[in-house]
């Protein structure tokens, strides 16, 4: 990254969307009311089908047309089909233009080590949206971990139904990455095994259930439960320490601890035998900000030099696709996957 790529601050970033489906919308909808931004313009070849644009004229079809339409500007969001960031990234970097990338970062590793190159080449500012990380019960967990005491678990459960639109990735890369990038943020440590079991009941190429078992560097295991054949729709993260349990529901934002219990009993010599009890539980008052919204200024405020802002790095958005393809191919062989480590 080059000091050039990075705005000082006092004037209003110039920032563009890629995609306006689903997420693509959401990001247009804060650049355009953020007065932190100054909105130039969106592009799907797809149009603008879920009206996200106040001004209709800011929506082109390519990226050509919106560069000759706003000339430079300082960054993009990429939330178009996973398959295509890659070219969509080499395209806006070679321009100078600076990347939030939505997650995963790229369909596979090596797209995603092209990414990294043509930023570095580049000297822009990048980071992966994995939103997840910007939510106010995840961030309170994290903040509380040393509650805990040491760490025994780190599971996830992220099911619910079918989101028609997703064609080109399975729901390990699509959701599970999710997951993956989660475990490796809250238990401080890179993922060293997995183990997983996925399953194919809608007849589409891809996976659309797996289960994930691994252990982390540190030692701590961690368990993953994912997939789009659940009716109802479940977001949760549950770390549990040898003095109790943190528990995330990210779809409501709420934090609960429950405390084992500190409870003195008569026959000291039996106590290791007992395992924990309940102790009591109590649910955290949060203030509940937009995740999108407190990811977008971060990266905004990395983009204006502010280096302690909290990002996702592309290596990091490297390490989570290489910890999905692991899974990948622990489900075809039925075997262990162990992660590289330096050799990532
Ligand atoms: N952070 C999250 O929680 C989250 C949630 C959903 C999706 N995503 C990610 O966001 C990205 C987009 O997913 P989505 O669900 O919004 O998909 P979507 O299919 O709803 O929307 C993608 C849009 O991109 C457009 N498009 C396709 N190719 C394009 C191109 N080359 N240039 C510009 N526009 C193009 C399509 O016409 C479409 O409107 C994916 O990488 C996905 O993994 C992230």
């Amino acid at each position: 990254m080059t000091d050039s790529s990075r705005n000082d601050g006092e004037q209003p970033l110039r920032g563009a969307v890629l995609g306006l489906g689903m997420m693509g919308r959401h990001h247009a909808r804060i650049l355009q009311t953020d007065p932190r931004v100054d909105f130039v313009g969106a592009v799907d070849p797809g149009g603008d089908r879920f009206r996200a644009l106040r001004d209709p004229g800011l929506a082109f079809d390519s990226i050509d047309a919106l560069l000759s339409s706003a000339g430079s500007f300082d960054f993009a969001v990429i939330a178009i089909p996973t398959e295509e960031h890659v070219a969509a990234v080499e395209r806006l970097a070679g321009e100078g233009v600076s990347v939030l990338v939505e997650k995963p970062l790229a369909a596979t590793s090596d797209e995603s080590r092209a990414i990294i190159n043509a930023v570095d080449r580049a000297g822009v500012v990048a980071a992966v949206g994995h939103v997840e990380r910007y939510n106010p019960a995840l961030l309170a967990l994290r903040e509380r971990l040393g509650q805990l005491g040491r760490l025994v678990l780190i599971s996830t459960e992220r099911t619910g139904p079918f989101p028609d639109r997703i064609k080109d990735v399975g729901v390990v890369k699509d959701l599970a990455t999710h997951d993956l990038d989660l475990i490796r943020w809250l238990g401080g440590a890179p993922v060293e095994v997995v183990a997983a079991q996925t399953a194919h009941r809608m007849g589409r190429p891809h996976e659309d259930l797996v289960l994930v078992t691994g252990r982390l560097a540190s030692d701590v295991p961690f368990a993953c439960n994912v997939d789009w054949l659940t009716p109802t729709k479940s977001r949760r993260t549950r770390v549990l320490g040898e003095r109790g349990m943190l528990v995330a529901d990210t779809l409501t934002g709420d934090l609960t601890f429950h405390e084992n219990a500190d409870v003195p009993i008569e026959w000291d010599t039996t106590q290791h035998m007992r395992g924990v009890s309940e102790g009591n539980s109590v649910r955290f008052a949060l203030q509940r900000r937009e995740p999108l919204l407190v990811e977008l200024e971060s990266f905004w405020k990395y983009l204006q030099g502010e280096g302690e802002a909290p990002i996702v790095s592309l290596e990091e958005g490297l390490e989570t696709v290489l910890t999905a393809e692991a899974v990948l191919s622990s489900a075809r062989s039925h075997e262990s996957v162990h992660l590289a480590g330096a050799a990532r």
